[in-house]
């Protein structure tokens, strides 16, 4: 019992939610054979005002795919929706998703693992392979709880200081603050717990994009917890939040759906 609240307790601690909107009660997302559909559907709540919503893929070490909603997804008179889509990505990949509103916020959490399953349909998938350099890198020995951690980002190919949001697998998705840019490096606050494992996500809002590995936030007893905005008093009074990966639905998915409602942006 102890146990588990405490599971509870780190499932909800181990990212600040302080950009948690949390608009829909549930989100499933479905497995996915190469080629194949792949499913989100959402209900309780309502749905956010920025709309369409937006379905995010974060392949690890990748590059993001976004994919628009149709607004008629959302029947908000049984507060469901659904969605099916087909992602250009080959069997062995392994991603996770949120589901956004139109200005890229969360409506839930990230989905656990959803890894692509083999099938004889290469119809999909690019047929060209992609051998353009990565423009934006981070070295994943610096990314440490509430330390600073840098992107270098390729000034010199036209590309700018990337939002940088990360996504901890049935866990937050948040963007970091930047907090220094100068001359293709930019600094940001790694605002998540030692332990956890965490991808990141860069924009720079001008077409670049790119993803990193999913890669563990470092830190030790003596990490200064500084960053994490959160109030546990207000986690007891809690608005519900599930989400699953169908195949790997479990427990654990449950024991993170309370989330602080205090603060976001
Ligand atoms: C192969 O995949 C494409 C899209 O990913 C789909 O439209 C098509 O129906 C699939 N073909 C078969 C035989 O399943
Ligand atoms: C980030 O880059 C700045 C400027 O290049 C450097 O002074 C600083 O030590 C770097 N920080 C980390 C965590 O690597
Ligand atoms: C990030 O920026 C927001 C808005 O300026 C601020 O409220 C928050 O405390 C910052 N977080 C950290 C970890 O500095
Ligand atoms: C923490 O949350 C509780 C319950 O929601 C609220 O009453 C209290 O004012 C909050 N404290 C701070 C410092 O925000």
């Amino acid at each position: 019992m102890l146990t588990a609240l405490v599971l509870v307790l780190c499932g909800i601690l181990a990212f600040s939610p302080q950009v948690v909107v949390s608009k829909f009660n549930t989100i499933k997302f479905s497995s996915i054979q190469q080629c194949g559909p792949f499913q989100v559907t959402f209900s309780g709540g309502k749905a956010p005002s920025a709309l369409p919503l937006t379905l995010t893929v974060v392949p690890f070490n990748s590059t993001p795919i976004s994919i628009p909603i149709p607004e008629d997804a959302w029947d908000a008179t049984t507060s469901t929706g659904a969605a099916v889509t087909f992602l250009p990505l080959p069997a062995g990949t392994t991603f996770v998703a949120s589901l956004d509103d139109a200005d890229g916020n969360p409506t839930g959490l990230v989905s656990d693992f959803i890894g692509i399953e083999g099938s004889s349909n290469a119809s999909c998938l690019p047929t060209t392979t992609d051998t353009a350099q990565r423009v934006f890198n981070v070295d994943e020995t610096t990314v440490s709880q509430c330390s600073p951690f840098n992107v270098t980002y390729d000034q010199a190919a036209g590309v700018g200081a990337p939002k940088v949001r990360g996504f901890v697998p049935k866990g937050f998705s948040l963007y970091m603050n930047e907090t220094a840019d100068s001359t293709g490096v930019a600094t940001y606050t790694m605002e998540a717990l030692r332990g956890i494992q965490i991808a990141l996500l860069f924009d720079d809002g001008q077409g670049h994009r790119e993803t990193s590995s999913i890669m563990p936030v470092l830190g030790d007893s003596e990490s200064t917890a500084s960053c994490i905005h959160v109030n546990i008093s207000a986690v007891s009074s809690t608005q519900d939040m599930k989400t699953s990966a169908s195949s790997t639905a479990s427990a654990a998915a449950d024991t993170t759906k309370t989330v602080s409602r205090r603060r976001f942006w």
